[in-house]
């Protein structure tokens, strides 16, 4: 199991709070936060971020880890690890409030996840992530967390009504090790 709370140099990483909707669905109005995910496109309303936020708490965390990315306790982002495979796989998905891009922050959480599962879960051998091709920004995040990029699986996935190819971006548990030696 994950821990609950992961600490980084700037971050805290916790479980999302029902006090955290009004901060989470301001984070979540810009339209550019949804442009390359499936969906509809359209930022959620409130009673929409209400459910997010309720679905993120009753997570089951043998499925899924979610945690609010926190500066201050204030709500930044979100970051979430799915497991599969009886946990040998996970997949990782991060979103952080634009006026923040830029600044690392993605690549901060990512990485402290990465280390947390690898660290916690021995039998975890990859943890990937699922990226459209026109988002830069989180094939470099993800990049920067040591998940490099692998293939382009064509025509996988559907986004505002187009159908797109897909990035998938990896790290595998002999990469992550070798990571953390500090002879390297
Ligand atoms: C993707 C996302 C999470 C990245 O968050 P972030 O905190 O800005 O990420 P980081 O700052 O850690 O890393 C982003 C890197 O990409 C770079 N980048 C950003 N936009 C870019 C672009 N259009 N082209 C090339 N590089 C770009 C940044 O400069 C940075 O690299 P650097 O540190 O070497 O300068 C953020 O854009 C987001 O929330 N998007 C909406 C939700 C989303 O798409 N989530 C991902 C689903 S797969």
């Amino acid at each position: 199991m994950l821990p609950e709370v992961i600490q980084t140099s700037r971050l805290a990483l916790r479980p999302f709070r029902f006090a955290d909707v009004p901060e989470f669905f301001a984070c979540l109005q810009d339209p550019d936060m949804g442009q390359y995910l499936e969906g509809s496109g359209k930022p959620p309303t409130r009673e929409q971020t209400a459910h997010i936020v309720a679905r993120h708490i009753l997570a089951d965390r043998n499925e899924r880890c979610v945690w609010a990315i926190t500066i201050d306790d204030v709500v930044v982002g979100a970051i979430t690890i799915s497991f599969a495979k009886e946990q040998r796989i996970a997949e990782i998905g991060y979103s952080v409030k634009k006026p923040l891009w830029g600044q690392g922050i993605t690549s901060e959480a990512a990485g402290a996840v990465v280390d947390a599962a690898f660290a916690h879960m021995p039998d975890l051998q990859r943890i990937q992530a699922s990226i459209h091709p026109g988002n830069a920004g989180s094939i470099r995040a993800a990049a920067k967390a040591g998940l490099a990029y692998e293939a382009t699986l064509r025509a996988y996935s559907f986004v505002h009504g187009e159908v797109s190819d897909e990035v998938i971006c990896a790290i595998v548990r002999s990469d992550w090790q070798q990571s953390q030696d500090p002879n390297r």
